[in-house]
Order: structure tokens, then C-alpha cells, then sequence
């Protein structure tokens, strides 16, 4: 018998693969690359929210930090296409429906990402501060209209 904790570690994978979510088998698979794209942004997002609650801001790696997160921001969006709205997506149709207001939200996060680069390159802490909540609140508008 292995050990229970040996146990749970091979048991895990297949109770989190076994969440009931169907798999994307759609050729070339849209959702789940727009999904993985969403979580490299969150995942590069997510470190400067910690370092600047924490405060501990530091100001270089702050403009390295930033520059990834705009590396990443253009990656989701190739991969909505029109007739992409199927399971698993948690985007809501609106997406398509309200294609112009999803476009404006689109827009707004991608000029506060190049604002981020800026206040990054000022190392000015307020500005810093400022501009990823900014950034925080153009993913969080988006979210509330077009995503599950
Ligand atoms: C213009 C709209 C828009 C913006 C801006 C946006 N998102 Fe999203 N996001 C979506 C939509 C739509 C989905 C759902 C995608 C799907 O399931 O097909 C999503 C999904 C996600 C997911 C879930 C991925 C998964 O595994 O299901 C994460 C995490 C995420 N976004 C993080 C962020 C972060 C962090 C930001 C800002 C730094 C951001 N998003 C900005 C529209 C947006």
C-alpha cells in the first residue's frame, strides 16, 4: 500500500481532470488556448498586485514584470473567433452578440497594459500603483459583461 499522502498525490490529477468539464476537441482548439492565454496573463498579472500590497514595490523589476504582462496581452483575441461560443467556454454570447462592446473593453485593457509600461518606466510608486489598478479594473469590467 503506498503511503496515504503518496496516495492523494496520484489520486489528485485524475480528481481535478474528472471536475465534468468537456474537453475542447474542436480543431485547433480556441478555448482552451484563449484559456491557457488568460491564465499566462493572470499569472504574470498576479506577482506585481503581491509585491505592491505587500510593500514591497521594487521599481526593476516592476518594468520587467510589466513588460511581460504587455508581451501577453494580445494573446487571448485571435482565438475568439465567430463561431466559437461552445463548451467549455465560460465567455457569455455576448462576446459575439455585443461584438463592439466587447471590442471597447478590449481596447480599454490594452491601453491601460501600454499605461502600466509607462508608470513602470517612472518608477514612481504612486503612478505604479495607480496604473495597475487601472489594469486590474479593465480585466474585472471585462469580465463582468462578457465571461461567466
Ligand atoms: C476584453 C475582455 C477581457 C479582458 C480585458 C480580460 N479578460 Fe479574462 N476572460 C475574458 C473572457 C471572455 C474569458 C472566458 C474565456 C473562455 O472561457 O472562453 C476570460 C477568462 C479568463 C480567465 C479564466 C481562464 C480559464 O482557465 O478558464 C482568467 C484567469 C482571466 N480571464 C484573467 C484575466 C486577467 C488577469 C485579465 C487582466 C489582466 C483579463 N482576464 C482581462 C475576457 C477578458
Amino acid at each position: 500500500m503506498p503511503r496515504p499522502h503518496l496516495l492523494l498525490a496520484l489520486l489528485l490529477p485524475i480528481v481535478l481532470a474528472g471536475c465534468g468539464e468537456p474537453e475542447d476537441t474542436r480543431p485547433g482548439q480556441p478555448v482552451a488556448h484563449r484559456r491557457a492565454a488568460f491564465n499566462k496573463i493572470l499569472k504574470a498579472f498576479e506577482p506585481m498586485g503581491v509585491q505592491l500590497r505587500d510593500g514591497h514595490y521594487d521599481a526593476d523589476k516592476f518594468v520587467t514584470q510589466s513588460r511581460q504582462l504587455a508581451d501577453l496581452a494580445d494573446s487571448p483575441w485571435p482565438y475568439f473567433a465567430a463561431d466559437t461560443h461552445y463548451p467549455p467556454t465560460r465567455a457569455k454570447a455576448a462576446v459575439w452578440s455585443e461584438a463592439e462592446r466587447f471590442e471597447k473593453a478590449r481596447q480599454d485593457f490594452l491601453h491601460a497594459t501600454k499605461a502600466l509600461v509607462a508608470a513602470a518606466d517612472s518608477r514612481n510608486a504612486e503612478q505604479v500603483k495607480q496604473a495597475y489598478d487601472a489594469v486590474h479594473g479593465s480585466c474585472r469590467n471585462c469580465h463582468k459583461a462578457f465571461k461567466d
